[in-house]
């Protein structure tokens, strides 16, 4: 068994939203009526299959989100059952071996996983809304209503229509026709990521060219250009475009929940991430807003996104890089395959040659690393991620390396059954037993792919790399390193290199 680890980036996302987001204490916890109905996989699908509308929670016992959903989503369930007719709450334990097929079957990869499942469960869709009761019954009503609202006046237009998130509207002569049954269709497939409306008459709109008779579809959003128009009705290529153009220039990131969905769409890309942090009080902050807006546009499209987070927001994420907040403004770039680089104590001036130099490939990749240690005389040797390279590789020994994380319990289990083996080579000087903390050293994923804690790998004396998959007791571990040891190659690496 391996504890689950999550990839980078959505470690990273977890991080940023621990902090900030407050637990709300419940004083309904001992209310014996339960709103949320409980499923499992014996009665999962014949329920759904019933119901026109339902939202489920995928969750597991030990997941610390889940707990703190709970509540909410128990008072959200309590409220909407008072609608007409009632909208159903669901939750499903999917850390159950029997309910895993189930999990699967929904893509549940994190916890808690929440899904909307429409039309007796034949649509289904990912929930994106907010994660306390008023926000779930606000998203939830919202969803289990028409994907598309007609505004008829400019009251209806302002109410729909806001600073704060992105807003699709159809401008039609007409509420017919294979455009507006396309843009209909748009609605339903993006309903859960967006607000959609439709209008005959574009003056009702409070941005844009109003003398419009369309049919046009307008993006209103809360950043940059604050509209855009299409006249493109292929829904694949709106999906798209509406992809494309809901990614702002530059992404705030600070304590406003508002913004998160933002964030959350600026990890889900594929680019390249430049994050640069710094106080979002300080005075210096408007001439780094102008520089690094003017460095986004200089690369739009061209692989690289861009995020600027205020350092009170960003605790999670100074602790993911491994940096301190002595060393902002700072400007980091993470690429997808884990590199990092990294430019600390910032001048505006700073960010359009270094990111010039990033993207010539003139700027060397950063490692975190805790420092080396000065005395390493346990048995089981300590390694990080800046003597890796000298201990590893370069030594010319056998090395059974552990990547373990501080909070892992079967890690914890297995120390003492290392410490045994780390003992029972202490006369061959040609075996060394290692252990690494991959939460606070990069370490290279194209060598070392560690997905989960512990992750064990043996690196012969000549160089062979192994991951060790056989059982963790002390015999099979012993036996492991004896059968695949080299003799030492300490004299070979001695020598100079071709
Ligand atoms: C589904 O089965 C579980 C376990 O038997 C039970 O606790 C739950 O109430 C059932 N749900 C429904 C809706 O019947
Ligand atoms: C409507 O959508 C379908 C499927 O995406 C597409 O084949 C068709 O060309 C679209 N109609 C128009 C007028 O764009
Ligand atoms: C940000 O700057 C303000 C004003 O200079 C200061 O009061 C605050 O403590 C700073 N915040 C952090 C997290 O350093």
């Amino acid at each position: 068994m391996v504890s689950k680890v999550f990839s980078s980036v959505s470690f990273f996302l977890i991080a940023l939203f621990m902090i900030g987001s407050v637990a709300h204490a419940s004083s309904e916890e001992s209310a014996s009526e339960e709103f949320v109905v409980t499923l499992d996989h014996s009665n999962f699908t014949d329920f759904v299959a019933k119901q026109k509308f339902v939202v489920v929670e995928f969750y597991a016992p030990w997941c610390g989100h889940c707990k703190k959903l709970a509540p909410e989503f128990e008072k959200a369930a309590s409220i909407l059952s008072k609608e007409d007719p009632p909208l159903i709450l669901a939750k499903v334990d999917a850390n159950e071996e029997e309910n895993k097929v189930l999990a699967r079957e929904y893509d549940v990869s994190g916890f808690p996983t929440i899904k909307i499942l429409r039309f007796g469960g034949s649509v289904v869709q990912e929930y994106k809304g907010p994660r306390e009761a008023d926000g779930i019954v606000t998203y939830v009503k919202k969803q289990s209503g028409p994907a598309a609202v007609e505004i008829k006046s400019k009251e209806d237009a302002s109410l729909l229509i806001d600073d704060k998130k992105i807003v699709i509207i159809g401008v039609f002569p007409e509420f017919s026709g294979e455009k507006f049954e396309n843009f209909t269709t748009l609605a339903e497939r993006l309903r859960s990521d967006y607000e959609f409306g439709y209008v005959v008459d574009a003056k009702l709109l409070p941005r844009g060219d109003s003398s419009v008779s369309g049919p046009i579809i307008r993006l209103f959003k809360p950043f940059d250009e604050l509209f855009v128009d299409f006249q493109e009705f292929n829904v694949d290529s709106l999906v798209n475009l509406i992809e494309e153009k809901s990614i702002p220039t530059v992404t705030v990131f600070d304590n406003d929940p508002n913004k998160h969905p933002y964030v959350v769409k600026f990890f889900n890309t594929e680019n390249d991430k430049a994050m640069l942090f710094l106080n979002f009080s300080s005075e210096s902050i408007e001439a780094f807003k102008l520089k690094y807006h003017d460095v986004a546009e200089l690369y739009k499209g061209q692989g690289i996104g861009f995020l600027i987070g205020d350092l009170d927001a960003s605790k999670g994420a100074f602790q993911y890089f491994g940096l301190s907040e002595d060393q902002v403004p700072l400007i980091v770039i993470q690429k997808n395959n884990g590199q990092k680089f990294l430019k600390t104590n910032l001048e505006p001036d700073h960010i359009a040659p270094w990111v010039k130099d990033y993207k010539a490939g003139n700027v060397q990749a950063f490692k975190k690393s805790e420092p080396i240690p000065e005395v390493n005389n346990e048995p089981v040797k300590v390694v990080v991620a800046d003597n890796l390279q000298d201990f590893v590789f370069n030594s010319g020994k056998n090395v059974l390396l552990e990547f373990y994380a501080p909070w892992c319990g079967h890690c914890k289990k297995l120390a003492p059954v290392l410490d045994e083996v780390a003992v029972s080579f202490e006369d061959d000087e040609s075996v060394v037993i290692a252990k690494l903390d991959a939460t606070a050293n990069d370490i290279d994923p194209d060598v070392f792919d560690v997905k989960g804690y512990p992750t064990l790998y043996f690196k012969s004396a000549s160089g062979k790399i192994l991951p060790y998959d056989g059982d963790r007791s002390k015999e099979d571990i012993i036996d492991f390193i004896k059968k695949n040891s080299d003799k030492s190659t300490q004299q070979e690496s001695g020598k100079d290199e071709l």
